[in-house]
């Protein structure tokens, strides 16, 4: 499989979302990203139900929705309910892991769990095989447009030994940071699905750059 891109719609033109989510359809792009923040999980605030409704309404590609709330589980039904695809939610954001992703697949919504930078890959050691995908974060949840942290490739390698040796279908997928200058380490470092914010609705020509990031 060659690998996924995901634009993150956090740093999209919230005043002209129609116009750039048409740009993602036409785009190579694979997924919509969505960043959910509650100001409390992560020191920002960024959209809830009505917004990424009415992204769904437009987005001819799979709505991946990232959690980066508390107690998710509260509010998993009303993010399948409004459209998503895909749910990650983060190992530092739950208590009952296992049975937070059996929620989730229990809604017939692709599961993922999503890694802060410091949170070693072996903590994943007893569920990775229930998962459909498992998000790094190469940087601090919060804010797009941050700097990449190196140790991410580490964290990508031991996560691919991990899912090959237990036999599990996870895809992994990295976020924060990534641009033209680091995609090709990540995709060898064996990354399937790359995001990005900045790198894409910064760009000059961001259908231009998307086609860079996935052909490159
Ligand atoms: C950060 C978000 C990212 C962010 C990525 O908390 O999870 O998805 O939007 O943005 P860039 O690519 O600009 O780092
Ligand atoms: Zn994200």
């Amino acid at each position: 499989m060659s690998h996924l891109i995901a634009p993150s719609l956090l740093s999209a033109d919230f005043a002209n979302l129609e116009q750039d989510i048409k740009m993602i359809n036409n785009s190579d792009a694979d997924w919509f990203h969505i960043d959910v923040m509650d100001g409390l999980f992560v020191p920002n605030i960024s959209f809830g139900f009505p917004v990424i409704k009415a992204i769904k309404k437009h987005a001819k590609k799979p709505l991946d929705v990232h959690l980066m709330i508390v107690d998710p589980d509260r509010y998993l039904e009303e993010f399948k309910n409004v459209g998503a695809d895909i749910i990650t939610i983060h190992y530092e954001a739950v208590t009952h892991l296992h049975r937070s992703i059996q929620k989730i697949k229990s809604l017939n919504v692709k599961a993922g769990v999503v890694l802060n930078p410091h949170t070693n890959v072996i903590l994943l050691e007893d569920i990775i095989s229930e998962l459909d995908l498992v998000l790094i974060m190469s940087v601090n949840p919060g804010y797009g447009g941050q700097k990449f942290i190196e140790n991410t490739y580490s964290k990508i390698s031991k996560l691919k030994n991990l899912i090959k040796q237990k036999n599990s279908n996870a895809l992994i997928e990295v976020d924060g940071g990534i641009g033209i200058s680091n995609i090709n380490k990540l995709v060898e470092a064996g990354a399937d699905v790359l995001v990005a914010g900045n790198a894409v609705f910064g760009a000059t020509n961001p259908i231009d750059t998307i086609k860079q990031l996935k052909y490159l």
